[in-house]
């Protein structure tokens, strides 16, 4: 373990109380609470959190807003020689903040290596296409009325302050695509990380601390959402929020913060259709990868199968015989086991809760349906109702359900007549007939043959209804964190 680099994040005790990043040096809050941060692996507490004070998150922002100023006259070669060397210190670091994922949040070996190369490649590629980003210059004579005489000089400038809350879920990768685009746009940042993941968040901190992110620009400040949310997200001094986390908290942080530019991931309750003509074996395949990997605990996660009766007959003993075979729920910290458990009781609580009311509403556990503290096995069921809890609002965890429709219209209004709108997949060997499908979708992203998906990170990723608002993905994500500053010449005639 990297001890040196990363002492003074934490009081070093077992289990340590961790510090924030006031901007300039990590400290413990005057407010002398903390939150425990506790393993879903085990219920251990692997450490401690700082609950900041209000008056903290003002200073804190204070220094962001003036050193927003110095960072945006830094040459962007320059930022992004800093952002490089903050992957590469995460590459250095892999093994240990792999190790830390595991137990903070309950990934399996593979998912969490995944997330943390995944955030390197990330930074690389944002600061790399930052160089690209460019404004323009209009002429007015192309507008009847006007002439050579006015002339627009169009520049990218950053937004300021943008405060970036990330998810459970994703503590480092979803943290890295908020920050990195805002600093290498110039803007400075400040980041809530989740509780469950703040442990790994303020490693990442401490890592663009040290490839050399100046004082300020990105300050750390920790505490429960409830605590602390929307004393942040009214801010007057926040120029943006950008958030990935349920679509209920997207609604009430929409809600509350006014005439300000938002960028927000919500839930995704992602169906997939499958026609007649699909590959039944291939299809099967991506439905177990798309409804139990990271525990089903992912926005873009497959939540419900729709096809018509003889469809579901035949693919729905493959999904259960490649469940059985390549599923094992266990221990994540056995590179064996791919479902590891769910974030915590309560969200264990509710899915059970949610597959036992199917139940008692006549849907058919096919396979899994059991609970040993917060392990729910891979469960997949029949006869589910659009109505049903389990599929009406996003069940976060690793149950997939199928639906059987008497029509391929009866898909399409269940789906469209859905309150969310991230993705939905398309299983059927004829191409053509898979984008007619898609374009009566009303989802932020259609898959045809593949389950759904945010990477590759440059293609835009974007939520519709609930699911979201505004659109990510490289290049799109650095301009909605920028905004056109036209300067408008008039020239004597
Ligand atoms: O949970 C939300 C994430 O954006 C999903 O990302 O599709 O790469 O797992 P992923």
């Amino acid at each position: 373990m990297p001890k040196d680099y990363f002492a003074q994040l934490s009081d070093q005790k077992s289990p340590p109380t961790y510090n924030f990043f006031d901007g300039e040096k990590w400290t413990a809050s005057t407010s002398g609470k903390t939150v425990d941060v506790t393993s879903p692996i085990n219920g251990n507490i692997i450490g401690r959190i700082q609950l900041v004070t209000f008056s903290e998150i003002d200073r804190a922002i204070m220094k962001a807003r003036q050193a927003q100023k110095n960072w945006q006259a830094i040459p962007m070669i320059q930022r992004g020689k800093i952002l490089h060397l903050a992957a590469d210190w995460i590459r250095h670091h892999e093994y240990y903040l792999t190790t830390l994922l595991i137990k903070e949040i309950g990934k399996t070996t593979a998912e969490a290596k995944d997330e943390i190369l995944r955030s390197a490649d990330m930074i690389d590629y944002f600061a790399n296409e930052g160089l690209n980003l460019r404004g323009e210059e209009l002429s007015g004579e192309v507008f009847p009325g006007y002439d050579q005489t006015k002339m627009a000089i169009i520049e990218r400038v950053p937004l300021g302050v943008i405060l970036a809350i990330a998810p459970f879920n994703y503590p480092v990768n979803l943290s890295v695509s908020k920050i990195t685009p805002a600093l290498i746009t110039g803007n400075s940042i400040v980041f809530k990380p989740p509780t469950q993941g703040a442990i790994s968040s303020l490693y990442l901190t401490e890592i663009f601390r040290i490839a050399g992110v100046p004082d300020g620009t990105i300050v750390t400040l920790t505490g429960g959402g409830s605590d602390i949310g929307d004393y942040l997200c009214t801010h007057p001094q926040v120029d943006m929020v950008t958030f990935t986390g349920s679509s209920l908290v997207g609604k009430h942080i929409a809600e509350k913060i006014g005439m300000i530019p938002i960028l927000f991931e919500c839930g995704g309750n992602n169906p997939a259709i499958i026609l007649p003509d699909a590959d039944m074996e291939a299809t099967a395949a991506e439905i177990v990868k798309g409804a139990f990997s990271y525990s089903g605990q992912r926005c873009t996660a497959i939540k419900y199968v729709l096809g018509l009766d003889p469809t579901i007959d035949k693919v729905l003993p493959k999904v259960v015989e490649r469940t059985k075979e390549l599923i094992k729920m266990g221990d994540p910290r056995i590179p064996e086991n791919n479902l590891g458990p769910v974030i915590s009781d309560a969200a264990a609580d509710e899915i059970e809760k949610r597959i036992l009311l199917a139940k008692a509403q006549e849907a058919r556990i096919v396979y899994g349906g059991k609970r040993e503290g917060k392990y729910i096995e891979p469960t997949i069921l029949d006869n589910v109702r659009p109505s049903m809890e389990i599929i009406h609002t996003e069940t976060f965890g690793p149950v997939v359900s199928f639906v059987r429709i008497k029509s391929i219209d009866e898909a399409l209004t269940i789906i469209n007549d859905s309150s969310y709108g991230l993705q939905a997949s398309i299983f059927t060997s004829d191409e053509g007939a898979g984008i007619n499908l898609a374009k009566k979708i009303n989802v932020g992203t259609v898959q045809i043959n593949s389950k759904p998906q945010r990477g590759p990170d440059h293609f835009p990723f974007l939520g519709i209804k609930g699911s979201g608002a505004g659109v990510q993905g490289v290049r799109y994500t650095l301009e909605a964190m920028t905004r056109l500053k036209p300067i408008v010449l008039n020239k004597p005639q």
